[in-house]
């Protein structure tokens, strides 16, 4: 197993990575107190409740949620239902809520945290790729509004993250390479000693052995932790965490949420933001290539599909949060392992828009 503090305004906390770590006792009740909320969805109960059960024994006050699965479910009435058993569990502020899932019950489940009674602890224990690597680090907590995703929120820090690398074996095919796009992401952004690590373990990764898989939750868990200890609030550099999202969230969008997972749009948000990036003579030539190359053999998207209609995308993109003034501000590359927030004209968006 091993452990990264992540420093933050109001403390530390740990990320535990390993193997195993759901039925590791001693990790888990250190980190709970008071009476326990587990909050969870029906497809990782079926699968993992069972393997904490050992480590709830001790407390007497505890009630179990599971919540319907799915981003559609990621609504403010999902996060009333939690409410609705903490008050129902009377729990009092040394309570602790436990989230057993992915990033939908993260966000939920830590949203409800940081709201009842102004703040209760939470743990996260996080069971797809992308929320080991994402979700559960950082303290971005929230649900949907029908008019857009993430819009209510708040930052409320976990107590501990536990990550067991178990929980992988059962992630679905899509789900966990839409993960393996965030991974890719860190090397990107700010580490291209991971990135050319991650060149050399493709098929590792994609046979999803154990000791690669550690590796490669650990070194990117390292770097998310980093960027949040340097700007929790998004101020700054946690802004390069949205390589390639720009794109991608419109493409979500223009899709309706029904045809991408969010990490292979995330793929293809990444493929035309460094084309973007060599457009402007922002980074060496081949650099896109280089990057297409390791997300192929990942086998993840790299182009926007022939029908895509680029006027709809770039209305989307003029929707993004980061956008100020009416530009269109995107993180672009600087080398492979360095990135920048840049505005940018529509007219050479549109040029890598364009099939
Ligand atoms: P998800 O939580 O919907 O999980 C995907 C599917 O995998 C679900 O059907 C779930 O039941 C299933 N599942 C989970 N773990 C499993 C396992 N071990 N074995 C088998 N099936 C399993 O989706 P996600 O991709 O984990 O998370 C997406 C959400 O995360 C989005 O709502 C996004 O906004 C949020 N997110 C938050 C942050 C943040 O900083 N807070 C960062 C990135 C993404
Ligand atoms: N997932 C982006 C962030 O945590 O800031």
């Amino acid at each position: 197993m091993k452990v990264i503090q992540v420093r933050h305004g109001g403390g530390e906390y740990p990320v535990y990575v390993g193997q195993g770590l759901l039925g590791m006792t001693s990790v888990i009740e250190r980190h709970l107190s008071g009476r326990i909320l587990l909050v969870s969805d029906p497809n990782v109960a079926r699968l993992y409740l069972d393997r904490l059960r050992p480590s709830l024994k001790n407390f007497q006050n505890k009630r179990r949620l599971i919540l319907p699965d799915g981003e559609q479910h990621k609504t403010v009435e999902s996060w009333q239902r939690i409410i609705d058993e903490l008050v129902a569990l009377k729990a009092q502020r040394d309570a602790t809520v436990l989230a057993l899932g992915g990033g939908v019950i993260g966000d939920m489940a830590g949203f409800a945290a940081a709201c009842y009674m102004r703040g209760i602890r939470v743990v996260q224990m996080p069971t797809t790729l992308l929320a080991q690597v994402d979700a559960s680090v950082g303290g971005k907590t929230g649900v949907n509004h029908a008019r857009g995703k993430n819009l209510i929120g708040a930052f409320h820090a976990p107590n501990a993250v536990i990550v067991d690398l178990d929980t992988l074996s059962t992630l679905d095919e899509r789900d966990y390479r839409a993960g393996l796009a965030e991974v890719v992401k860190y090397g990107a952004i700010r580490d291209s000693g991971f990135f050319a690590w991650l060149e050399a373990h493709a098929e590792g990764l994609n046979a999803r052995i154990p000791q690669t898989l550690e590796e490669a939750v650990f070194q990117s868990v390292r770097n998310k932790a980093e960027v949040v200890a340097a700007d929790e609030k998004e101020s700054g550099q946690r802004a390069l965490l949205n390589f390639g999202h720009t794109f991608g969230h419109a493409l979500e969008t223009a899709t309706s949420y029904e045809v991408w997972r969010h990490g292979e749009a995330v793929a293809i948000g990444m493929v035309l933001a460094t084309r973007l990036s060599e457009f402007l003579g922002r980074v060496e030539a081949g650099t896109c290539d280089r990057l297409v190359d390791l997300l192929r053999r990942l086998h993840l998207p790299t182009a926007l599909p022939q029908d895509q209609d680029p006027d709809q995308l770039l209305r989307l993109m003029r929707l993004d949060k980061k956008n100020r003034a009416d530009q269109i501000r995107l993180i672009l590359l600087d080398a492979i392992g360095k990135a920048s927030v840049v505005p940018c004209p529509a007219d050479d968006i549109r040029e890598v828009l364009n099939p």
